[in-house]
């Protein structure tokens, strides 16, 4: 049986990395991708000690080359790419009225601009290699609940949510399916500055349950979505938030 092939985007950390350890766990093979070299290394010589299969490409998503050679590279290795999880991105909490311009597309060019890099230039190789595979990004509630200080970071997983649907509409001819996957407040670095803080009880009273989410949580649903019997769902934004109200 053919093996697939998993390209994940922030693999080096939290979810991604989680992500990467799951899908080998379960037999895929694992493109590991960051622009982390050492701890993407990391990752992929961990699933190789646990006689998975792995490779780290350092990939930073918001350069257009770098993600056209990442999906490249991973056709060369493997011959194939069956699922793109585009997850890498980082946080922000600067008030829209001391955002600098240097923030402000920093955050867009990786959390949005990388994302759509991965789309379009994993759905084309799909396309070119006629397979069926899937493409799931990772977007957030802050996509859908507003919040102060995190302007910018809004914009983007806004963005990624109608990426997400309308890539859908126009892979779906192809058998390509494209989701978002929507996680509310995961115990990872990137919440580290909300630590810092102090206000991470007030992010955990969101939650059901009063607790943060763990990435293995998110690994298992982003497994689940990769699934054929998860064809149902496609164009969705679908929330991993244990209930995050706002
Ligand atoms: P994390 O900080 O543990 O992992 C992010 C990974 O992305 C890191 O390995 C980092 O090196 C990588 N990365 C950052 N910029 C990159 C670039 N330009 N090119 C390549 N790699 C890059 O954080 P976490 O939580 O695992 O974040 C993963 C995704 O989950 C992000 O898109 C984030 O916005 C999203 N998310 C996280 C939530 C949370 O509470 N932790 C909540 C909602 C969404």
């Amino acid at each position: 049986m053919t093996k697939r092939v998993a390209v994940i985007t922030g693999g080096a950390s939290g979810i991604g990395r989680e992500t990467c350890l799951k899908f080998a766990r379960k037999g895929d093979r694992v493109v590991v991708a960051d622009f982390n070299e050492a701890a993407g290394n990391e990752t992929a010589e961990m699933i190789r000690s646990n006689n998975g299969e792995a490779i780290f490409i350092k990939t930073d998503v918001s350069k257009y080359e770098d993600v056209t050679r990442l999906i490249e590279k991973t056709v060369e290795e493997y011959g194939r790419i069956d699922i793109m999880f585009n997850n890498a991105g980082i946080g922000s909490s600067t008030p829209v009225l001391d955002m600098n311009m240097e923030t402000y597309h920093k955050i867009i060019d990786i959390n949005q601009h990388g994302v759509a890099y991965g789309i379009i230039e994993a759905g084309k190789k799909m396309k070119e290699l006629n397979i069926k595979g899937v493409i799931i990004n990772t977007t957030s509630v802050y996509g859908i609940l507003a919040s102060p200080s995190t302007f910018a970071y809004h914009a983007t997983k806004g963005a990624v949510n109608m990426m997400t649907k309308s890539a859908a509409l126009e892979l779906a001819p192809y058998g390509i399916r494209v989701v978002g996957i929507a996680p509310g407040v995961v115990d990872t670095a990137i919440i580290q500055s909300y630590r810092d803080h102090g206000i991470i009880d007030s992010m955990k009273a969101k939650v059901m349950g009063n607790k943060l989410t763990q990435p293995e949580q998110l690994a298992n649903a982003v497994y689940l979505l990769s699934l054929e019997e998860a064809d149902a769902i496609n164009g969705s934004v679908v929330m991993a938030d244990e209930g995050y109200a706002s």
